[in-house]
């Protein structure tokens, strides 16, 4: 038997580091082009323009792809300890599954903590397997169940977790 003989290429993928940071005027057509392809009830461009300037609404970025994710967070004030928000968060359809979410949650949460906030709660889809197991994996847990909280019908479960002071 003839061996032939092979040449072993190696391929080296460049992994470009993906940063977080606060979101500008000039991300919002990416953020919304992201919201669309993200959500079946996508929030309109002006909702994101109302978050400009809020700590809490963050892009990630990286230097090939521009913005390929973002999140929103924002706090109200509760007597005590003003309670948290996660309003929104996607990562780019082919940038998921790179820890790109797991970076901004982080991120937002951290902010989050250093604004005050004692509590922080989100809505989330019953059936987004993707997201509820990322929420998980921060320690949110089921506070409640809203049937019919989205337009088709879903249910929504609101999830909460502690900040630690
Ligand atoms: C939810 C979402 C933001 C996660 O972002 P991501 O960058 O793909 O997630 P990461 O790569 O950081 O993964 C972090 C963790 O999330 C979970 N996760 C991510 N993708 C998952 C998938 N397809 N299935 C199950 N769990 C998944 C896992 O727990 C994962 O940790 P692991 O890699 O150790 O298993 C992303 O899937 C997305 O944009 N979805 C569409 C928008 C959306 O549904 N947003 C949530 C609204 S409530």
């Amino acid at each position: 038997m003839v061996i032939l003989s092979e040449t072993v290429s190696t391929v080296v993928t460049a992994v470009t580091p993906t940063s977080v940071r606060t979101a500008t005027r000039a991300d919002l057509l990416a953020i919304y082009h992201i919201e669309k392809a993200s959500f079946p009830q996508p929030w309109p461009f002006s909702a994101f323009e109302r978050f400009l300037g809020e700590p809490g609404f963050l892009v990630a970025w990286d230097d090939e792809g521009g913005v390929v994710g973002y999140v929103v967070a924002d706090s109200v004030p509760n007597g005590g300890r003003a309670i948290g928000h996660v309003k929104d968060i996607a990562v780019a359809p082919d940038h998921r599954g790179e820890g790109i979410g797991r970076q901004l949650l982080s991120q937002a949460l951290s902010i989050l903590g250093d604004n005050g906030v004692g509590w922080v709660k989100l809505e989330v889809r019953d059936g987004n397997e993707p997201a509820l197991s990322l929420y998980r994996e921060f320690g949110f847990e089921l506070r409640r169940r809203i049937p019919r909280y989205y337009a088709d019908g879903e249910t929504a479960l609101v999830m909460v977790r502690p900040i630690e002071a």
